[in-house]
C-alpha cells in the first residue's frame, strides 16, 4: 500500500470529527506505520535528523521526525494531546509530573516501529534514541503545534525555561554530528 501525506492528512481531519478524536487518530496513525516501507518510498529513507511539517492548521499538526541515534531531548510539554506512530528505530520516552515548578519521574514508556503511542494534553516527556539506528517517528498534535508558547525543563536540574524549537535542532544537530564523528560507518537504517 501507498503511503501518501495529502491522504494521511485528509484521514487524520476526518477523524478529528469523531467522538474520540485522539483514538481516532491513532487508528490513522497505527494503519500508516504498520507499512514503513510504504512511508520511506514516501518520505525517503532515514539519513539525517529532521523536524519537518507535513502539515499546520488551528486543528491539528503533522510533523515528520528523525532522531540521530543516541539522542537524548529534555522534557518538554506540549499543551495539547499527541500521537506518535513511530515507523523506525526505537523511542524511549519518559514521562514526568510537576512537582511545583519542576518536574519529577513518573514513568517510562518505549515504542519501536509499528508501535502508537498516547500523550494527553497535560504530559510531559523526555525523548531518548538509546539505539544505533535513527528513530523515524510521524507525530500527530491536536492543534497548532507551533502558537502555543510551553516550557521546557533541564535534563540534569529540573528547572524550566521556555520551550525552544531552536534549542531543540541545535540538539538533534549537534547529536548527529557527535555520533557521526564517533561512528566509524554511518548509523544504520
Ligand atoms: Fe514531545
Amino acid at each position: 500500500m501507498r503511503f501518501d501525506v495529502d491522504d494521511f492528512v485528509e484521514q487524520c481531519r476526518a477523524a478529528l470529527d469523531e467522538s474520540e478524536p485522539q483514538l481516532a487518530v491513532r487508528d490513522v496513525v497505527a494503519r500508516a506505520v504498520s507499512q514503513p516501507a510504504a512511508i520511506k518510498a514516501a518520505l525517503g529513507t532515514p539519513n539525517g535528523w529532521k523536524t519537518e511539517p507535513l502539515h499546520i492548521d488551528d486543528r491539528f499538526t503533522v510533523l515528520h521526525f528523525i532522531w540521530p541515534p543516541t539522542l537524548e531531548l529534555f522534557p518538554h510539554e506540549h499543551k495539547m494531546w499527541s500521537t506518535v506512530g513511530i515507523y523506525g528505530g526505537i523511542e524511549d520516552n519518559t514521562l514526568y509530573r510537576r512537582d511545583g515548578d519542576r518536574v519529577v519521574v513518573s514513568g517510562h514508556r518505549r515504542g519501536e516501529a509499528g508501535d502508537v503511542l498516547l500523550l494527553g494534553a497535560d504530559a510531559i516527556h523526555s525523548v531518548e534514541n538509546p539505539s544505533r539506528q535513527w528513530t523515524a517517528a510521524i507525530h500527530v498534535y491536536g492543534s497548532d503545534f507551533f502558537a502555543h508558547p510551553r516550557l521546557q525543563w533541564d535534563l540534569k536540574t529540573g528547572e524550566p525555561q521556555p520551550f525552544s524549537l531552536a534549542n531543540s535542532k541545535a540538539l538533534l544537530a549537534a547529536t548527529e554530528a557527535h555520533f557521526r564523528s564517533e561512528a566509524s560507518g554511518g548509523p544504520g537504517v
